[in-house]
């Protein structure tokens, strides 16, 4: 105990100290065979198939346009991958089936920025980071309303699986809902030179479709963006308890315009983000710098690896536990990162201008060899799951009863997904785009330790599965197109009632499906498995059937949920060498 003490108290005194960082690593790599795509956390790595014959890296609307019109012409399969390849599941693979396909990226097509003060928009080229468009701007006196937390995305990625900050006010906290315009370029005859550009404005249905488009419909060339004029918000988080969030998250949802809302149940805490916008003339020079996304020392987030690994490994749900009350305590003390000028918090509220507290992401940036992102694959730091769900409005505070029901079988359970983020709550506003939400919605994340092997049970691992499965099947919630594991993709054509619109769009734009592949229709087109291999449940491919589905071996057995007794489970129950064992750790 006395070294996770002092482990704890060096880790959060560490947290925020900025040294020297490293850049996240290229998801490209390539050879003379040819190149291989990763996500950011690395978790395609082991997996050699998300692999393309060649890449290349244009810099115009013009060379996108032959890159497209080359692919068509040569009959290759073709996907865009950017700078970031922030997205969790394998959307931006190409087919390895045909084995004919090309990668484009757009790392290097990112210097457009066109402002269009008369009419208050914006114009960038897709491979424009969300961070230097905004910085653009707000020097031009202009604000975006909507943005997803973590600014280390490109526009053209990030419109094309929905990301969202948190608003149900005026147009929402999607920024799709804030596109006005798309261009895209689609396979064209040869007479049209084998790829054209099409220019989709507000009033085309076809933006509809464009507008979250998983990267299926056309290559994303140019982003149109509404802006409001410059403004400030003011920031209180009030850290309390967690007695009323299903009565009254809509209330905060309508009184603040940025509202948002962190649950942490194992400790009984709920943290509202009391949020509204502010005149440019309120004092204050105020920024986000959200903890999670600030370098880390590298060192460090090396031991909290291993201690997160010894714990599991040894099932220290306690150790778990006081990590997390740790974690908690020091995001109270720190306000989540939020400073009021510069450097420190210094007390609330926290006020600053849009661009500086709607978005952050300061551990992409810093040079050097000490410091990094705490997921960076390069240094086995931290690695997990992220699962978000997104509710109807009007089923969410039954789904808050249910897992309060199952915390309160053992709130100590919960301690896991403390340590990471709690349950992040946010609000999305109901959307024209065909794959964006048809109504006021709710959208919730949760992160959760992941093992180095997909093979490895991991404690509690039951708990998230139930919470899983309640989330998308009891509650009919839809998976965030970026993020989740597949099962949570079972079944998402039927949630969403324009997916045919969508799917006429495609078979319009794109009539060859040259932007499609395995990888992509997995998700989109949400299959269950036809054959369950064995320990699939443990990596989220399947919900378990049967106990191969789990880990037999390491004491794993599919089972019933606690609350929602419809979901299957792998749950540990000791081998019977370790009866001891399950008083101490059984629920
Ligand atoms: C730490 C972290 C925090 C996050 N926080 C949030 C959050 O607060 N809210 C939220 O909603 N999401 C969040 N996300 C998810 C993130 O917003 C999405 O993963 C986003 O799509 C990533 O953008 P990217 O530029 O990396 O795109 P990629 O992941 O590279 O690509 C995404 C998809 O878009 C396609 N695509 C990209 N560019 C084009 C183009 N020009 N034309 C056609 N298709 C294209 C790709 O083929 C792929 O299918 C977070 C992710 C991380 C890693
Ligand atoms: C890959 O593309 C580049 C530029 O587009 C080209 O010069 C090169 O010959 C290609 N390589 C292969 C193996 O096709
Ligand atoms: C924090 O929330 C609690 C519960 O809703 C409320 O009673 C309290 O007044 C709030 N505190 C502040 C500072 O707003």
């Amino acid at each position: 105990m006395d070294t996770l003490w002092c482990f704890i108290i060096v880790w959060t005194g560490l947290l925020s100290l900025t040294t020297y960082a490293m850049p996240p690593p290229n998801p490209v790599r390539c050879n003379q065979i040819g190149c291989t795509l990763d996500n950011s956390y690395g978790a395609w790595g082991d997996r050699k198939d998300c692999h393309a014959l060649n890449i290349t890296y244009p810099t115009t609307e013009e060379e996108l346009r032959s890159a497209v019109a080359f692919a068509n012409q040569y009959n290759l399969k073709l996907k865009v991958v950017t700078k970031f390849s922030h997205t969790i599941p394998k959307l931006a693979c190409p087919s390895t089936a045909s084995g004919n396909a090309i990668m484009i990226s757009t790392a290097n097509y990112d210097s457009g920025i066109e402002i269009d003060t008369e009419n208050s928009v914006v114009t960038v080229d897709a491979g424009v980071g969300l961070r230097q468009m905004i910085d653009k701007v707000e020097e031009a006196g202009f604000s975006l309303v909507a943005a997803p937390y973590w600014e280390g995305v490109s526009v053209g990625g990030l419109i094309s699986t929905g990301a969202h900050g948190s608003s149900w006010w005026g147009r929402g906290g999607a920024v799709h809902d804030h596109v006005v315009g798309v261009s895209l370029i689609v396979p064209a005859k040869e007479s049209q030179g084998y790829a054209r550009i099409i220019r989709l404005e507000a009033q085309d249905p076809l933006l509809n479709g464009a507008k979250v488009s998983l990267g299926m419909l056309g290559v994303i060339s140019k982003v149109k963006l509404s802006l409001e004029k410059g403004f400030k918000r003011s920031i209180t988080y009030n850290f309390t308890d967690d007695s009323h969030i299903e009565d009254t998250f809509t209330d905060q949802a309508k009184k603040y315009e940025f509202a948002d809302i962190t649950w942490y149940p194992s400790k009984h805490t709920a943290v509202y983000r009391y949020d509204n916008r502010v005149p440019l003339h309120v004092k204050g020079d105020g920024t986000y710098d959200f903890l999670g996304f600030q370098p880390n020392s590298i060192p460090i987030s090396k031991s909290i690896r291993a201690t997160e690994k010894a714990m599991e490994n040894s099932r220290n749900l306690k150790g778990k536990c006081t990590l997390a009350a740790t974690t908690v305590g020091y995001k109270k003390l720190v306000a989540n990162g939020l400073k009021n000028g510069g450097l420190l918090f210094t007390g609330y509220p926290v006020v600053g201008r849009q661009g500086k507290m709607q978005t952050s992401g300061s551990c992409l940036y810093s040079k050097g060899i000490d410091t990094s992102c705490a997921w960076d694959p390069r240094i086995k730091g931290l690695f997990f799951y992220e699962s978000t769900a997104i509710f109807q409005a009007t089923k969410f505070a039954d789904f808050i009863r249910d897992v309060k029901k199952l915390r309160d079988t053992n709130p100590d359970n919960f301690c896991g997904v403390d340590i990471y983020n709690g349950f992040l709550i946010r609000f999305v506003k109901g959307s024209q785009a065909y794959l964006g939400q048809s109504e006021d919605s709710v959208v919730v994340d949760f992160n959760y330790y992941r093992a180095d092997e997909p093979s490895t049970p991991r404690l509690n691992q039951d708990v998230w599965e139930e919470v899983e499965q309640m989330a998308f099947f009891k509650y009919g919630a839809k998976p965030h197109w970026a993020k989740n594991r597949n099962l949570a993709f079972i079944g998402v054509q039927k949630k969403y009632p324009n997916f045919n619109k969508f799917i006429a769009a495609k078979k319009q734009l794109d009539p060859q499906n040259m932007l499609s592949s395995e990888w992509s229709d997995e998700i989109v087109f949400g299959k269950e498995l036809t054959i369950k291999g064995d320990g699939c449940a443990l990596e989220g491919l399947c919900v378990c059937s049967q106990d191969t589905h789990c880990s037999p071996a390491k004491g794993y057995l599919c089972q019933q949920g606690l609350v929602y007794k419809e979901a299957r489970v792998c749950r540990y129950s000791s081998p019977p060498s370790m009866v001891s064992d399950i008083n101490q750790f059984q629920v």
